[in-house]
């Protein structure tokens, strides 16, 4: 039986994913490798949308890469792959751009959220058609799951009213891809700020968790959480956002429920609770920081899995990309 096609991304934005990532998407994407004929891409040219140093970004692509391998991407069965080495991603999100009217793509909260940092003047054009550049990702591979945290959503559903405004047109050529949000972890927050998701473009350091922080960096992290003045541990977002993030962040690394954690709390202070979140948190993730390390010390190697992921990746988006032509009317070139 054919396995159904999935594909996700990030960003290699930052020198390290942080917890939010790991808790909101990576984790899935390591269950749902086994399932799924999956892909996993690192989407460099989402990251120049904002400027970057070129050496850095050069440095976070393969950091990127690294860490989804030792988060536990099987790369012999999942494919992984750099989105700037298979040509049809930009390709085909110039199509869709001339399929997505400005109306709806104005409406997209992320550009919203990021361009008011410098003025929407000033944002760059590629930030503004970036969910287009998203839903090319996406639709080239024909996808059925497209693990995501909360914050995806609205591009999924673009993807989706492209996809299905296209297939209308011009006949079927797109599965409608569904978002894969797990209720739990669909959005962790930021320790120092924790009305607001955790996220590698806003919030102060001390607030973001990094797959790659030192034990003694995230224990001190953890241990600085704000929380509130009432003492009482409780599952309450709305009144104890601070309380109930640490527990969310525990339930998910430790796979005990809110409400046993809750139950084994009660009478006891913050001060444990944060010492045995930081615990379970550092169990986790220290071993990706070391793995992600080991293999940043044989790039070659690296370099190597992407390119053998690159060349699988173009066998499926070109066909797509194919098939997209034809259905437009435009004549493909037989060279391709
Ligand atoms: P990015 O790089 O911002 O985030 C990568 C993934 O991590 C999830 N995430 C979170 N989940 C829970 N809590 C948080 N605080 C948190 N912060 C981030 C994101 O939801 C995401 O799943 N636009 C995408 C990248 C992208 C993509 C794609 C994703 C480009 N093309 C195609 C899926 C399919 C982004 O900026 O993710």
């Amino acid at each position: 039986m054919t396995k159904p096609n999935l594909l996700s991304g990030m960003q290699p934005s930052a020198s390290s994913l942080h917890l939010g990532n790991y808790l909101g998407a990576l984790r899935q994407w390591v269950a749902m490798q086994q399932t799924h004929s999956a892909h996993y891409v690192i989407v460099d040219l989402h990251a120049i949308t904002v400027a970057q140093d070129p050496k850095m970004l050069a440095e976070n692509i393969r950091k990127t890469a690294a860490q989804y391998i030792a988060a536990g991407l099987d790369v012999d069965s999942s494919t992984l792959f750099i989105q700037s080495h298979v040509p049809a991603h930009s390709e085909l999100a110039w199509i869709l751009n001339c399929i997505a009217s400005f109306g709806e793509t104005s409406r997209m909260t992320q550009f919203k959220d990021k361009s008011q940092k410098g003025g929407s003047d000033n944002a760059s054009v590629g930030l503004f058609t970036y969910p287009i550049l998203q839903a090319a990702d996406i639709l080239l591979y024909q996808p059925k799951a497209v693990p995501v945290g909360e914050d995806q959503r609205q591009h999924l559903e673009l993807t989706r009213n492209l996809a299905e405004r296209f297939n209308n047109r011009y006949g079927k050529v797109f599965e409608m891809p569904e978002a894969v949000i797990l209720k739990e972890t669909a959005k962790i927050y930021d320790l120092q700020n924790p009305t607001a998701k955790m996220s590698k473009s806003a919030g102060e350091p001390k607030g973001i968790v990094n797959l790659l922080d030192e034990d003694s960096v995230i224990s001190k992290k953890i241990k600085s959480a704000v929380t509130d003045t009432d003492g009482e541990i409780k599952f309450e977002p709305e009144s104890k956002p601070g309380v109930s993030n640490l527990l969310g962040i525990y339930s998910a690394v430790s796979d005990k429920p809110i409400s046993v954690l809750v139950e084994s709390y009660q009478g006891v202070g913050y001060g444990q609770l944060k010492q045995d979140v930081a615990d379970a948190v550092i169990a986790t993730v220290s071993p990706i920081r070391e793995k992600t390390n080991e293999l940043m010390n044989d790039t070659s190697h690296l370099d190597s899995i992407l390119e053998k992921g690159a060349a699988k990746a173009r066998e499926t988006a070109d066909k797509t990309l194919r098939d997209v032509q034809n259905a437009l009317g435009l004549i493909p070139n037989r060279n391709n």
